[in-house]
């Protein structure tokens, strides 16, 4: 029997938070022995909007170490770099000639990072089409998206399907999954908005230290109406704290009415689940050059099925090998 090939992606603009941990690292984790997966760090990714090299460069050796830390098992689901395999740039070009203007041009994201500025590179125009041959290179099957990158996932497959039907069986059509939690981490500052990597101070970085952690939490915007309860609409920011306690610990709150001790019981579960993660992560860092190791070892291992695909595309192409 053959398992389900996956890839999560990872955009290494920032430190990895909570919702990360909980909507897309677990659910790789927790799979990592039925699925055939990759983590893959999409550096190239992170130069489409105005960057500091710098910290490209720190976030993706920090991710990576994060993802050690958070038990990603190199041997069974290889850490990689983008950067590191040059077939992602190579089949990217392949299937911008295959891609049409306007179907770039409409992508929501494109349209909205790319409102109002003055320069805006050519790459977040064609970023989705690097993010389809991140995907088509590996033959990928399953790939877990949350909803902001629904549209770019659909244009891989319009890619691949199109591709295939004019040039001939080369890509497998990935599927989008949903995470098997419903864990979809809100801003303990905005409820409303998903938790994300650069906005706001309602973010729980995975490396915050205790104190911060539970400042972000007690902090947390709730509502007048003194009851906890799951009502996503009238009461968000209770809904959110009821929702990561669950999903740290599988279990409900202790007492419907007190917003302080919700907070101190969610406080404990965020604390219970990083604790063992900082831990991990201060030995993964304090050896850096162990951690490029295996980033190099994902790529090697890897890359033969890239450049198999690569290879597969351009024959496809028309061009002279
Ligand atoms: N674009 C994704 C994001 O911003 C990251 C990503 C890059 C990705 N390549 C991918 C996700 C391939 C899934 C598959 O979060």
């Amino acid at each position: 029997m053959t398992t389900t090939r996956r890839l999560t992606g990872f955009k290494p603009t920032g430190h990895l938070h909570l919702g990360n941990l909980l909507g897309a690292l677990r659910p790789l984790i927790a799979a990592q022995a039925a699925t055939e997966s990759i983590a893959l760090i999409a550096d190239l990714h992170a130069l489409t909007l105005e960057h500091d090299p710098e910290r490209v460069r720190a976030h993706t050796l920090e991710q990576a170490t994060v993802m050690l830390a958070a038990g990603v098992d190199p041997e069974r689901t290889p850490i990689v770099v983008q950067s590191h395999v040059p077939e992602h740039t190579g089949l990217h070009y392949l299937l911008e000639c295959v891609t049409g203007f306007g179907e770039a041009a409409r992508m929501i994201q494109f349209k909205e990072k790319s409102a109002g500025r003055g320069h805006v590179r050519l790459s977040l125009l064609t970023y989705p089409v690097l993010m389809a041959a991140d995907i088509l290179l590996y033959d990928i099957q399953q790939v877990p998206v949350g909803e902001d990158q629904n549209q770019h996932l659909e244009l891989a497959r319009t890619i691949a399907t199109r591709f295939n039907g004019r040039y001939g069986e080369t890509f497998t059509v990935p599927e989008g999954v949903r995470p098997d939690s419903a864990a979809r981490v809100m801003d303990l500052a905005d409820p409303t908005a998903k938790m994300g990597k650069s906005q706001g101070t309602g973010q729980i970085g995975l490396l915050d230290p205790p104190q911060t952690v539970r400042r972000t939490i007690a902090r947390a915007v709730t509502d007048e109406l003194a009851v906890v309860r799951r009502d996503r609409e009238r009461q968000p920011g209770v809904t959110n704290l009821i929702d990561i306690l669950a999903e740290c610990t599988g279990r409900e709150p202790s007492d419907p009415y007190s917003y302080g001790a919700l907070k101190r019981e969610a406080a404990d579960a965020v604390e219970a689940l990083l604790t063992p993660i900082r831990k991990r992560h201060a030995e993964f860092a304090a050896d850096p050059a162990h951690v490029r190791k295996i980033l190099a070892d994902g790529a090697a291992r890897i890359r033969p099925r890239a450049q198999a695909t690569v290879r597969r595309t351009r024959a496809a192409l028309g061009l002279l090998d």
